[in-house]
């Protein structure tokens, strides 16, 4: 018999449907190749619908796979409004989107508005027009400095690395926050504000159900001039919303002409920033009920495996998503960080695999330390206690295969322009998180296609194959499909209550509906007593009634 407190509450109210979901994040390069080209296509998703719907997601959330010339992994957009050849059609996308549909499943993708790439029509425009041109308007050229404007307008750095000005021909200079193929948008030009909106409706009317929004706190900018120096700029506060370059008040008019356009639809669209900024206050602003709605919290994603840490930041991200109405975001894994099964693996912060602050993560980590099986057994643990937490969770592609980071990898394969800039991504770059999918332990590319795989896969790749894991009940896969259906049962959109461990590398917590948590982040078994037997999902089998260390139980009490 069904408990009544058993409410899935993804039936409860649709419009809601973004506030708890599990979402999955798919880099559609490196997911499925249906057409042998190496390269992940939109039909190699659509192939794969039915994994995505055993797996028990709510939602996807595709990273960019419209034209680009690829300097920046897609970031690097050609055409807002298409789709890459090399990825399919928008007859496909069409396809794929209704098949998600039928499966019960919501679509997001990614909008990168910070920058188009230098190939977008404008930008082919801006360089043709040259300078004091119209066009030059929709982008941010200067004039250089010294005698004949040789020298770059300030000395500031992109994120990847060198200048963040580049020249042209004509001797004037374009602003580029990240590669030089991404040259930065002037958001005060009401060609741009109008473009996008263009953009949103245009995804909108085809079905898309969200939008994930590439650094969202970067788009309004204060260059009057005299623009300060680099040391200058990264003396200034970020918290003020006057900050020259990031985080400005003024980016919430932006969104809240967006809310306007999301609001036309029905159920609304939804939308989630990527806003690294100072301080949880200052994120919630772009979570606003009257702006994007919701914001990507990475604090678990920087912390370490600490049981202190997670109980700090779940009580203030918790606590800020109350305050501003819109529902908190978790996540440990994404395209741009070592993936967490490996970063939990290395001893703490020594695999240089974060950064502090709101600073960018870096990837890789000395392979001799690794290790594996922790690695793996921690991720399982921590992602277990993220989804059964209120408020939304993203996972990234193959972090449900236990999937380790591929630190192997020649350079003359790698992609990444942060491994050859070497600007704020430490060591290795983000393609080791970047490698196509195993589907199966044997034949081409692991079953990703029919014909290899844009960055190489290796050998051990085969154990970690879906076929292998769907089979084994054990697997991480299985793992994942069973906390997933149990936690349409679980989440609710009501808060926690901590309970008293007795010990600090143990929390555990309950939710209102009866459900409870325990995670222990020691290493010493920790006795269950009479709630062994409410144990209907663990990380690792109860050995005598104690949770084994480093583990994750759900409890039905
Ligand atoms: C954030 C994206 O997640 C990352 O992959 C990209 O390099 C930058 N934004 C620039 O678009």
């Amino acid at each position: 018999m069904t408990d009544p407190t058993d409410v899935d509450i993804h039936t409860a109210d649709e419009a809601a449907w973004w506030r708890q979901a599990a979402v999955y994040q798919i880099y559609p390069r490196s997911f499925a190749d249906a057409d042998g080209d190496g390269i992940g296509d939109i039909p190699g998703i659509l192939s794969r619908v039915d994994y995505l719907a055993e797996l028990g997601i709510d939602a996807v959330w595709l990273s960019p796979f419209y034209p680009s010339a690829l300097a920046d992994g897609g970031y690097d957009v050609d055409d807002y409004r298409d789709v890459d050849p090399r990825l399919g059609t928008l007859a496909d996308f069409d396809a794929m989107v209704a098949a998600l549909h039928e499966r019960g499943i919501k679509v997001i993708i990614d909008i990168v508005p910070n920058h188009s790439s230098n190939r977008h029509a404008w930008f082919q425009e801006a360089l043709a027009d040259g300078r004091g041109s119209a066009a030059r308007e929709r982008y941010i050229f200067r004039d250089g400095t010294g005698p004949d404007g040789s020298e770059p307008p300030t000395d500031w750095e992109s994120v990847f690395g060198g200048p963040a000005w580049e020249r042209v021909d004509d001797g004037q200079w374009y602003f580029h926050h990240f590669a030089v193929e991404q040259p930065d948008l002037n958001w005060s030009h009401p060609e741009v504000r109008a473009d996008f909106l263009t953009t949103l409706r245009f995804w909108s009317d085809r079905g898309v159900d969200g939008f994930r929004i590439d650094v969202a706190h970067m788009l309004t900018k204060d260059l009057t001039e005299p623009l300060p120096s680099r040391a200058e700029l990264e003396a200034i506060d970020s918290t003020t919303g006057q900050h020259p370059i990031t985080d400005r008040d003024d980016v919430h008019e932006v969104y809240a002409e967006w809310r306007r356009v999301f609001n036309e639809y029905d159920p609304p669209r939804t939308a989630v920033a990527e806003a690294w900024v100072q301080t949880p206050e200052r994120r919630a602003r772009y979570a606003s009920a009257e702006g994007l709605g919701q914001a990507f919290n990475f604090d678990l994603l920087e912390a370490d495996f600490d049981a202190a840490a997670f109980r700090r930041l779940i009580t203030v991200n918790l606590a800020q998503a109350d305050a501003t109405g819109s529902s908190t975001t978790w996540v440990l894994s994404n395209h741009d960080v070592t993936r967490h099964a490996t970063r939990y693996g290395l001893p703490p912060l020594n695999g240089r695999h974060v950064k502090q602050g709101t600073e960018w993560v870096a990837a890789g980590g000395p392979e001799d330390q690794l290790d594996r099986e922790r690695g793996r057994r921690r991720a399982h643990a921590a992602t277990m206690l993220l989804l059964a937490l209120p408020g939304s969770t993203y996972l990234y592609q193959g972090e449900e295969l236990g999937l380790h980071e591929v630190a192997d990898i020649p350079p003359a394969q790698r992609q990444d322009p942060a491994f050859f800039r070497g600007g704020e991504f430490d060591g290795l770059g983000r393609d080791g998180c970047r490698v196509p999918l195993p589907w199966t332990a044997e034949g081409s590319s692991f079953g990703f296609g029919s014909n290899g795989a844009h960055l190489p896969q290796p050998g051990w790749f085969a154990q970690y194959a879906v076929d292998v894991e769907a089979a084994d009940p054990a697997s991480t896969l299985s793992l994942y499909r069973e906390a997933l259906r149990l936690r349409r049962r679980l989440q609710t959109d009501e808060m926690l209550d901590w309970h008293d461990t007795g010990r600090a590398d143990v929390l555990r917590f309950a939710r209102p509906n009866g459900w409870q948590v325990i995670s222990n982040f020691g290493t010493e078994p920790f006795p269950l007593g009479r709630d062994a037997d409410a144990v209907v999902l663990a990380t690792q089998p109860l050995r005598d009634g104690e949770l084994p260390g480093e583990a994750t139980a759900w409890l039905r009490l």
